[in-house]
């Protein structure tokens, strides 16, 4: 099993490159299961979950191979197997976005219900409302979603809840539908937004994307497409968190100042300077940082992605703090590994109040989930001492090579095999 070893208490400086977006990636790979034609995606994580996906899409019987500049091709011209299997469902629940584009494509599927998460139940109701809506025939046998439809026709959508990988399942589904599909609540996160220009670029006919009302009008068929994908704002937040908790300067090139705006605005209301200049981005932190109030929401709000890695920022804070997690109901499974490093934190349902403290010692701590991971490592940077992160298979499902990237700021952080 392997962990990461930190020793804490130094202050980073430097440049770190954010990879493409995992949430981005996951449900554009998807989209090449809506065309026969050949497309090209660029700026792919080396991560896990892009890993888990790209087999999965293999298992359909999509042709992939890398090219030259690392960049995907992926055809689906040859697609044998309508199924996404539980033992790969059950290891990324974003296996689900193959839902949507083979039942518009293929008029059926048969896609592993995926498990809760250590985050919460995470239930797909609002993907299966969707399809049935458009005419779909839904059945659960023996753990399996069982979808199939002739042909899936437009349909009006209201979302009872805001779901990113809801909105994405359906936007998918409708580009191939006949008629007008309207989503109502939809959730405005930018990787909606990216993966609506790469449809736009395969010739669907979607308008309103990044808004919470998305109109699609269904045509025949979809061409191929060639996209970069976005850059990762929860990988970008996540350096800016550690930076400001041990304090230090990092410079982050090509991010779009909107997109991380709720992140910068809390770092820059705790006493980080933030400068922007183009799409470069410069973060100074020299003195202990005030306390950061937190309430997670649906985008533009507070990313729930970011909410463990703030709670770590906040653990040494100069007062106390109180973040509000509403988006999942078990997202605070970090604060016991946090308080093992001395954190004061009391929690009440899904608010936790956190007391600055002046110290944290190093110890042996447990990632739990991917986000919790990355907080547990701010935590060990902050710590004095050696702190020693195990189960970090989460962390690798949702960040590229971060002891290297860590390791570049001047942190002393090493990958051990015990
Ligand atoms: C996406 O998950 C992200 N994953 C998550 O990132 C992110 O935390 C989440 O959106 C919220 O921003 C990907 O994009 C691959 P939701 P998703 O559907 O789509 C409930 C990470 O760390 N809900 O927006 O699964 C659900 O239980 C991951 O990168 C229903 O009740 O999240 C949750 O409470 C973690 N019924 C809330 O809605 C449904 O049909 C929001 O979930 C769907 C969702």
């Amino acid at each position: 099993m392997e962990k990461l070893l930190i020793q804490g208490g130094v202050k980073l400086f430097g440049e770190v490159n954010v990879s493409g977006a995992k949430n981005a990636a996951l449900p554009i790979l998807c989209a090449s299961l809506l065309t026969s034609e050949t497309v090209r995606i660029d700026n792919l994580p080396h991560l896990h979950d892009v890993t888990t996906m790209l087999t999965l899409l293999g298992h359909i019987g999509v042709d992939v191979e890398l090219d030259e500049k690392m960049g995907v091709l992926l055809c689906a011209k040859n697609v044998s197997c309508l199924q996404a299997p539980y033992d790969l469902v059950r290891t990324m629940r974003a296996s689900v976005l193959v839902l949507g584009p083979l039942v518009a494509r293929f008029g059926k599927a048969k896609v592993s219900l995926p498990g809760g998460c250590a985050i919460g139940q995470r239930p797909v109701d609002q993907h299966i409302k969707g399809l049935e809506a458009m005419g779909a025939r839904v059945e659960i046998d023996q753990g399996y979603l069982c979808v199939s439809a002739e042909q899936l026709v437009g349909a009006e959508i209201v979302f009872d809840l805001v779901t990113v990988t809801g909105t994405e399942n359906l936007m998918l589904a409708a580009t191939l539908a006949d008629g007008v599909t309207t989503l109502r609540n939809a959730a405005m996160e930018p990787e909606v937004l990216d993966l609506a220009k790469c449809l736009t670029a395969m010739g669907a006919k979607i308008t309103g994307a990044g808004t919470e009302t998305i109109r699609i009008e269904g045509v025949q068929s979809l061409n191929g497409f060639d996209h970069a994908v976005m850059f990762d704002r929860i990988e970008a937040g996540t350096y800016m968190a550690a930076v400001a908790a041990t304090g230090g300067e990092l410079l982050i090139k090509g991010v779009d100042a909107n997109i991380i705006n709720s992140i910068t605005t809390k770092l820059a209301g705790a006493g980080a300077v933030i400068k922007h200049e183009g799409d470069d981005l410069l973060l100074t932190v020299s003195r202990r940082l005030s306390p950061i109030d937190i309430k997670t929401a649906p985008y533009p709000g507070f990313p729930t992605d970011m909410q463990a890695q703030f709670m770590a920022l906040d653990t040494m804070a100069d007062g106390t703090s109180t973040i509000s997690e509403t988006i999942f109901e078990n997202r605070f499974m970090h604060v016991q590994e946090l308080k093992r490093l001395g954190a004061k934190i009391q929690t009440q349902g899904n608010i936790a109040i956190i007391q600055g403290v002046s110290s944290l010692a190093g110890a042996e701590v447990m990632a739990t989930d991917l986000r919790a991971s990355a907080g547990l490592i701010i935590a060990g940077l902050i710590a004095s001492g050696e702190t020693a992160v195990g189960r970090i298979y989460h962390l690798d499902r949702g960040y590229e090579r971060i002891e290297e990237k860590f390791g570049r700021l001047g942190a002393k952080i090493k990958r051990v095999t015990n």
